[in-house]
């Protein structure tokens, strides 16, 4: 079972070291990488149960509000589906999200932006993928926020995303950024990736058929993973 995963692409990913995203410079490796092999329990467990989910966590703009409130924000809907690199669903997978307010604010201690915090929006939650694949939730558009790295950096719109497989050592983690937004192009974390299609990929796409009228925005995003070995994955068709 050793070594059933892909190893990551170096020339599609950023370099970890990359100076102009100051944090990096720290937090880099100074020596040569290990490769360790995974175990059979970091490969086999645990597997996300949909019972785990409450019903609102895939609906920021009620899961934090007080009863009868809603978040303040454009509100949108993210959908898209986890998909293996050979466009095969990934059912069963957790999806969590995590994301400023409408105003460009995180819920957090150490957030240090003037923005004001809305009382109504917590920013996190979480989704299960579908036998499809799918994952679904509601929001409010995250406004773009200025960060301490350059004299005037901001980071663009965006969403965070995790994504755990089906154990603890397949987690992924990424940004969704949304279709049109000229910061994309000019953020310094963005800059990092060396592939534009790389980016293009974390773009979502304004999907107007998925709107609602009088109601919510909706942006694709699918996630595309690299896959596993065909041996493992052939035994298990449907990736559960
Ligand atoms: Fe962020």
């Amino acid at each position: 079972m050793n070594n059933s995963y892909f190893q990551r692409d170096r020339d599609w990913h950023p370099p970890a070291l990359t100076p102009t995203y100051k944090t990096s410079v720290l937090r880099s490796p100074r020596h040569a990488l290990l490769s360790l092999p995974t175990t059979l329990s970091e490969e086999t467990g645990p597997v996300f149960g949909h019972d785990i989910l409450g019903p609102l966590d895939n609906d920021l703009i009620r899961n934090f509000a007080k009863d009868g409130a809603e978040a303040i924000g454009q509100r949108i809907i993210v959908y898209g589906r986890v998909l293996d690199e050979t466009n095969r669903p990934v059912p069963g997978a957790l999806v969590e999200f995590w994301q400023a307010n409408a105003g460009g604010r995180y819920r957090h201690k150490k957030e240090s932006y003037l923005a004001a915090l809305d009382p109504n929006f917590g920013g996190c939650g979480r989704a299960i993928t579908d036998a499809e694949g799918r994952y679904e939730f509601r929001t409010v558009k995250p406004g773009a926020y200025p960060w301490p790295n350059g004299v005037n950096d901001w980071r663009p719109a965006h969403i965070h995303f995790s994504v755990f497989g089906h154990a603890f050592a397949q987690r992924l983690i990424t940004q969704m950024y949304f279709e049109g937004d000229p910061m994309i192009w000019q953020c310094p974390i963005v800059k990092t990736i060396p592939d534009p299609a790389a980016i293009d990929r974390l773009v979502a796409a304004l999907d107007r058929n998925a709107t609602i009228p009088m109601d919510s925005l909706a942006y694709k995003f699918d996630i595309v993973l690299r896959g596993r070995r065909s041996t493992l994955f052939e035994n298990r068709l449907e990736g559960n």
